[in-house]
This record gives structure tokens, C-alpha cells and sequence, in this order.
């Protein structure tokens, strides 16, 4: 696509790559040069729209020509690309900005508004805190293949919507992750983790615990393993995200020895729904 060449790109697909959305149904274009890919949660590069069940998307990509004029071309293909999703019941468009992105105020204009931040924390190894031993009858092992139906209920039962990993995405974790951890015990697997290995720099992307099994200490020991195996592999510092609003792990992140970063970006929000003459209220 020539626009990936473009000085104006925001990029947002996680693990994916630009190039693997080529020929999905989900891109808005605007002749005079720009492009924008809104994609419910639970599509993957081959769905149609018509798939969704998910009442949340988020922004992905998107860029303008560097001959394009912005602020009309963006309009044009937001007001597609919201509307087509509001007529297939997606209720909410999400979006993760940084203050110097420069999507960032055109969102605004948009009536994109901030829902929380993006915190990331991070721990230097010798700082990191050993976890509390694991309760009775829990263990934790490497995922296998076979972990990936019951990683992916977890992970659905764990986050609210716009923050869950559907499948696509869960099986782009398992192929590319550093390691996936999981704790189990006889009844199945309680809680997972799984962490990126770059150079020196390790990051846990997923950290999840089964609602009925939380305050036991297997979040921490899941977190301490993955630290643990990462440092193993030469990490000299491992990293973590987590949303403004959830207090429960900054706090234990924190007694882990992770230090929040002074980078925050925005979490926006807009609301969508579909207009009587077809367009976005
Ligand atoms: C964040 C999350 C993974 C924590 O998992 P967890 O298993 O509850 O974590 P732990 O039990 O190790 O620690 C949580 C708290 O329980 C306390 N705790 C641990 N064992 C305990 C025990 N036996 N009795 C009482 N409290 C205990 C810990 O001290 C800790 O307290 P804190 O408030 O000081 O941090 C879990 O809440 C979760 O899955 N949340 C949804 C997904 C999510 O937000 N993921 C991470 C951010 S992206």
C-alpha cells in the first residue's frame, strides 16, 4: 500500500503487520489519500464484518498522503468507516494515543475522549522482589498448544471487552511470545502469562487470573516466573502495561518492584451508533 511510505502513519495492530490487512473488507479509503482500518475486537484480517459479535472496535492504522489535506480526508473515511461498523452493531470505537501521535487532535475533533491511561511499569532485575510460593496444588508449566481453547476463555472471562485478546490475536501471542505460562492445578488452567523478549528488554504482554482464584498470590508468582525466565535469557529489564483504572495490579506491580514510567498515553473513546439516514450520531 503506498501510503505505508507516508510521513503521517499511526499504527496500532499489535502483532500484526500492515501488510497481512491487505486485502481485508475493513479498510476505509479517501481518493485524495488517506486510509484507516477500524477493526471490531474479534476480527482477524479475513473476516467479512458481518462476523462481529463485538460491541467494541479499535483504531489500527491509518495514514494520509503526505500531498493529502487531513483534516477533509479524515473525515471522509471516519464517517465511513464509523458508520459501517454502527449499521453492524459495534457501539464503541477505542483508540491508543501518545501525546506527540499526530492522529492525536484529529481524534479529539472527533469526539474521541480520554477513558483512561496506559501505564507502563517497569523493574530492573536486581530490583525485582522473589513472588510468595504458590497455593497448594497449583503449578505453573509452559503452555502448549493444546492450552489454546482454555488461555482463550481466560482471557475473555479475565478483561472487559476492548482490552480482551480474541483468538486471532491469542494465536499470534502463542507463535511469536517469548514464553506463555500457565498455572494449573487438577481442575485445569487457572491463570496465564506471557512475555516478549527484545535484545535486553523484556515485556509481559498478557497476565490473567481466573476471577474466582484472585488474591492467592498466583498473579505474582506467574509475573516473578515470567521475570524470572526472562532474566534467564539476558533481560536486564522487564516491562508492563496496565490501564489507569485498575488498581489492583498497579498495586501489585508496585510491590513487585516495578516503578511506573513517565510515558502515559491516552485511551480514547467515542461512542458510535447508527444515525435514521445511515451515518453516525
Ligand atoms: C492483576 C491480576 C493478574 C492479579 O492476580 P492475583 O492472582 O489476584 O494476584 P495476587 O494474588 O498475586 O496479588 C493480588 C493481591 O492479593 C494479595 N494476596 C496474595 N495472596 C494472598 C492471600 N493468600 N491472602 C490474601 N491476599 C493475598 C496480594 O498481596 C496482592 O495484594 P496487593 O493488593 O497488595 O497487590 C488479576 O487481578 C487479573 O487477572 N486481573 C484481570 C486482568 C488484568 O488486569 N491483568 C493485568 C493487567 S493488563
Amino acid at each position: 500500500m503506498r501510503l505505508q511510505g507516508a510521513r503521517r502513519v499511526f499504527d496500532r495492530l499489535d502483532w500484526w503487520d500492515v501488510n497481512a490487512w491487505e486485502g481485508s473488507a475493513l479498510w476505509s479509503f479517501c481518493d485524495e489519500g488517506a486510509a484507516l482500518l477500524l477493526v471490531p475486537l474479534d476480527l482477524s484480517p479475513d473476516d467479512a464484518l458481518d462476523a462481529t459479535r463485538a460491541a467494541t472496535a479499535w483504531v489500527r492504522w491509518c495514514a494520509v498522503a503526505d500531498d493529502g489535506k487531513a483534516p477533509a480526508c479524515l473525515r471522509r473515511v471516519f464517517d465511513e468507516a464509523e458508520a459501517r461498523l454502527a449499521a453492524h452493531g459495534v457501539r464503541e470505537v477505542w483508540c491508543i494515543v501518545r501525546s506527540f501521535d499526530w492522529l492525536r487532535p484529529y481524534l479529539r475533533e472527533r469526539g474521541y475522549r480520554p477513558a483512561s491511561r496506559l501505564l507502563t511499569f517497569q523493574v530492573e532485575l536486581e530490583r525485582a522482589v522473589e513472588a510468595p510460593p504458590l497455593p497448594a496444588g497449583l503449578w505453573l508449566r509452559p503452555a502448549h498448544a493444546g492450552d489454546f481453547d482454555v488461555v482463550c476463555g481466560l482471557d475473555a472471562v479475565a478483561f472487559d471487552e476492548p482490552w480482551r485478546y480474541p483468538p486471532a490475536l491469542m494465536r499470534l501471542a502463542f507463535e511469536r511470545a517469548f514464553a506463555v505460562t500457565v498455572a494449573a492445578c487438577a481442575d485445569g488452567i487457572v491463570g496465564y502469562a506471557c512475555s516478549l523478549l527484545h535484545q535486553a528488554n523484556g515485556h509481559i504482554v498478557r497476565l490473567a487470573v481466573h476471577p474466582s482464584l484472585r488474591l492467592q498470590g498466583i498473579g505474582a508468582g506467574l509475573l516473578m516466573d515470567s521475570v524470572a525466565r526472562l532474566r534467564q535469557a539476558g533481560a536486564q529489564a522487564v516491562s508492563l502495561n496496565t490501564q489507569s483504572d485498575n488498581r489492583a495490579a498497579q498495586r501489585l506491580y508496585r510491590r513487585l518492584g516495578f516503578a511506573l514510567l513517565d510515558e502515559k498515553p491516552a485511551v480514547l473513546r467515542k461512542p458510535i451508533a447508527p444515525a435514521a439516514d445511515g451515518g453516525v450520531t
